[in-house]
């Protein structure tokens, strides 16, 4: 059993060999597929939408990690669930109905995750920290891959990672945004348990098996 989980961010690979990169994230021991849908209005960016997430489902049985950077998420939840994502994770800044959101995931059979934005404080979770799944703290301002680590989100980290433990919750801790060698130990200290990674599997120069492994292999014993 690995003491922590890697979650390759799949917008980061090939999109012209796809089926090949995910196949190689399966060899390489990833844990989940992480999927970060954009919409352009939340974030900046579009990326991917539920007809990427059932094409991805169709080539792996990894769990798929569907990270909605998208306003009023709501309204496509049924959409991502029936697409087959197993953990759908909103932006506590773009649900006014948190709690209701949280049912409506579960639900529809997937797993509740939760997330916030660098500058949104740790205590904005604290009314929906019982009943998730998944705490996601994004380390850089989402949008974008391939964004420098934000040191000031491992102190979010250990106090997320407190508040949990105070309620006795087994729900994932994962880290987002500027995970490589060097800054995973650091949040894996810190109390995460779940690690995503965009550029460090996939643009890693021999490839995303070799980006994983050494993800996998930096935290010392
Ligand atoms: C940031 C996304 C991330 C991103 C991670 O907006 O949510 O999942 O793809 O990419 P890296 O690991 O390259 O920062
Ligand atoms: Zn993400």
């Amino acid at each position: 059993m690995n003491k922590f989980l890697i979650a390759p961010s799949i917008i980061a690979s090939d999109f012209t060999h796809l089926a090949d990169e995910i196949a190689a994230c399966e060899s390489a021991g990833a844990d989940w597929l992480h999927m970060d849908i954009m919409d352009g209005h939340f974030v900046p960016t579009i990326t991917i939408g539920p007809l990427f997430v059932e094409a991805c489902k169709r080539a792996t049985k990894l769990p798929l990690d569907v990270h909605l950077m998208i306003s009023n998420p709501d309204q496509y939840l049924e959409a991502f669930a029936k697409a087959g994502a197993n953990t759908l994770t909103v932006h506590v800044e773009t649900c006014p109905n948190l709690l209701q959101t949280i049912e409506k995931i579960k639900s529809l059979g997937c797993k509740a995750g939760i997330t916030l934005n660098p500058l949104t404080p740790a205590s904005a979770l604290d009314v929906a920290l019982p009943l998730v799944d998944l705490v996601l703290v994004m380390s850089v301002t989402p949008g974008y891959s391939g964004q420098s680590f934000m040191p000031e989100m491992i102190g979010k980290v250990e106090e997320i990672r407190n508040k949990l433990n105070a309620l006795r919750s087994q729900a994932w801790l994962e880290v987002d945004g500027g995970i490589i060698a060097e800054t995973l130990p650091l949040m894996y200290k810190a109390g995460a348990n779940v690690f995503v990674a965009g550029n460090a599997a996939f643009k890693h120069p021999q490839g995303v098996g070799a980006g994983i492994k050494l993800l996998r292999e930096c935290v010392a014993d």
